[in-house]
Parts: C-alpha cells; sequence; structure tokens
C-alpha cells in the first residue's frame, strides 16, 4: 500500500475526528512533509481534506468521493477481505469487468465501482446514463462454486433489485418499489437500473461467471440526466438532502447483495420482490410477438417471471421484456 493510500485508508476509518499528522509521520516512519505532500496528492485527486496546523488532517463532510476504502469501511465482515477496484470514470464497469475476466485472475465477489460512466449500458442495448460525483455505479463478479446451469441464475437480478430495496430502506426513510423486472423506482420516476450478464458455455449449459451491474442516481440533479431522461429519470436523494454519503450506500448495497445472494432463500427474496412490488395489482400493458395486451399484473413466479391476467381471464406468463403501468402510479 502507498503512503497516500495509508493515509487515506485513516481518513476513510475516522471521518468524525482529526488524525495527527505527527502521529502519521511517526507511525509510518516518514517525515511530515512527506505526509503533507501524500495529502495534497489526494486534494489533488479530488479528496476534500481539512488541515489544521495544531490537530491535523480530517476528511470533510462534503467530502463525498467513492473510495476503495471508504467502501470497505462500511463493508460487513464477510467482506472486509473482498478485491474492491475504484475507477474514475470507465466506458462501464460491466464491460471493464468483462474485459478482466479474460486478462486477470478475478476472485469471486470482485466489486467494480466508478464515479462516472462513459457508456453505461442497460438492458436491450440502451444506454444507462450514468454522470460524474453523483452515481453509484457497480459490477460484482461472481464465479459459482459448483458449475451452476442457466437456470440456477434465474433469480440472480430479482436478488439484487432486493438488495438495493433493502439497502435504501436500511440507509434512508425512502419507499423504492421495485418495477418487473429490474428497475427501481421513487416518486413515479427511476432512480436505480441493474444489468446481469453472464459469461455462458452454450455447449454444455453451464455459467461461468456472473456480471451484476447496479446503476444508482444517487444524488443526481435533473440537468444531468440529459432531455430525454428528464422526465422519467430521478434521484434517490436531492442535492445536500442527506449527509449519506455514496460510499456508505454503495457498501450497503453490496452488504444486502451478500445476503440476497449467499444467505436469503429463493422464497425469503422473492416475498421481499412482491412485498415492494410496483406492479402487482396494477393494470399494464405490454407487447408481445407484435400484439399489444391490457391486463393485472397479478403474480410474480418462483422463477421471477411477471404473471398477468387478461380481460378475458386467460393467464399470460412474461419471461422479459418491458411492461407499463397504466395510469397513475
Ligand atoms: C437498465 O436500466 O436497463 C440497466 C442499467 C444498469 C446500469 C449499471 S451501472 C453499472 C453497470 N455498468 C453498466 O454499464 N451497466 C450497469
Amino acid at each position: 500500500m502507498s503512503t497516500k493510500e495509508i493515509i487515506l485508508k485513516k481518513l476513510e476509518e475516522n471521518r468524525d475526528k482529526f488524525i495527527s499528522g505527527e502521529d502519521l509521520a511517526t507511525e509510518l516512519n516518514l517525515s511530515r512533509t512527506a505526509i503533507w505532500k501524500a495529502v495534497n496528492s489526494l486534494k489533488d485527486e479530488g479528496f476534500i481534506i481539512n488541515s489544521s496546523t495544531n490537530k491535523g488532517y480530517k476528511l470533510d463532510d462534503s467530502c463525498d468521493k467513492i473510495s476503495k476504502y471508504g467502501v470497505l469501511f462500511n463493508l460487513r465482515d464477510e467482506l472486509k477481505n473482498s478485491d474492491i477496484i475504484v475507477y474514475d470514470s470507465i466506458d462501464s464497469t460491466n464491460t471493464e469487468a468483462k474485459r478482466l475476466l479474460y486478462s486477470e485472475n478475478l476472485k469471486n465477489f470482485t466489486i467494480l465501482i466508478s464515479d462516472e460512466q462513459t457508456m453505461g449500458r442497460g438492458r436491450t442495448g440502451k444506454s444507462f446514463a450514468s454522470p460524474k460525483g453523483t452515481g453509484i455505479y457497480i459490477s460484482i463478479v461472481l464465479f459459482p462454486d459448483e458449475r451452476f446451469n442457466f437456470n440456477a441464475f434465474d433469480l440472480i437480478t430479482v436478488k439484487a433489485a432486493v438488495a438495493v430495496v433493502n439497502a435504501i430502506k436500511n440507509k434512508t426513510n425512502k419507499n423504492p418499489e421495485i418495477k418487473w423486472v429490474n428497475d427501481i423506482f421513487l416518486n413515479h420516476k427511476k432512480i436505480c437500473g441493474i444489468l446481469s450478464e453472464a459469461d455462458a458455455d452454450f455447449e454444455s449449459h453451464e455459467i461461468k461467471s456472473v456480471i451484476v451491474g447496479i446503476g444508482l442516481n444517487f444524488k443526481t440533479k435533473d440537468k444531468d440526466f440529459g432531455k430525454d431522461l428528464k422526465a422519467i429519470a430521478g434521484s434517490l436523494l436531492k442535492d445536500k438532502e442527506s449527509s449519506l454519503l455514496r460510499n456508505e450506500m454503495a457498501a450497503e448495497i453490496i452488504n444486502e447483495f451478500y445476503d440476497s445472494y449467499y444467505n436469503l432463500s429463493d422464497e425469503e427474496v422473492l416475498k421481499i420482490y412482491k412485498d415492494n412490488s410496483l406492479l402487482l395489482g396494477r393494470q399494464v400493458s405490454f407487447e408481445k410477438n407484435g400484439v399489444k395486451y391490457e391486463a393485472k399484473a397479478i403474480d410474480i413466479n418462483d422463477k421471477g417471471n411477471l404473471v398477468v391476467e387478461l380481460e378475458n381471464k386467460e393467464i399470460m406468463t412474461l419471461l422479459s421484456g418491458e411492461v407499463s403501468v397504466k395510469g397513475e402510479f
């Protein structure tokens, strides 16, 4: 670990107090000037650090820069040894994860987080707006212990959606809702999308790895979404509404995903998913094989598929696709 990294780790772990420059110098066996230089270099990277001649150094409360040590500090014990890679900017954390899969030996549950994505990807080839400094863009790489077949991953996106909803409820007083299958809504606007991608072997029907990508508009301002998205995209928090940090929220999403993936049963996950569903009980419209339908959303089955009842009482099961909610919601 470099001097800069050690200092940042200490600052992240002690956000509520000043750390003396002298203590840091003694502990790291460096001059106070070397410490001062490392702190300045962190400031150049965008960390807002208060320096006081008498008291030392402290991260400013307003410093919301994502950092590996800030996230790690807030992770549950089981995840403290996770590999976390933080980017200032990347095309897409999912795309980068795929590149790394082919070039490096990644550990199970490797986490990639970026402050910005220049080519964030959504489902069905859509883009995902990922402006700098206000969102949380995460990819988690999973290597199943055994050679799972495709069906074992039916619920992966459902588990990620449940993790996001739980994390938001743990950290805020908000009540987000899940719009089947992978969108999280708050106050009629989409605040989060999930894109799970598998590296699969079609011959053996086995999945070698899965990348779970989660994008949350955390403190994103309307103006940052661009014209087309303003009407439909929202953000979890308004600017200055809360002192909650992106490091804390990112860690909570990861903690909750660990829980829904490893600890909760499929039944438990589905119950939380349904309890927080935006669609269940509502009239919806959708298109299937070129035909337009209107129906009532009545259930999410054990594979995470949406079950709807048409006006003629016929039951239909939707595996994927866009569903619109009719009327006010
Ligand atoms: C959607 O809304 O259709 C899914 C959006 C998924 C966005 C996340 S952000 C992190 C990861 N990297 C990407 O390029 N996409 C996912």
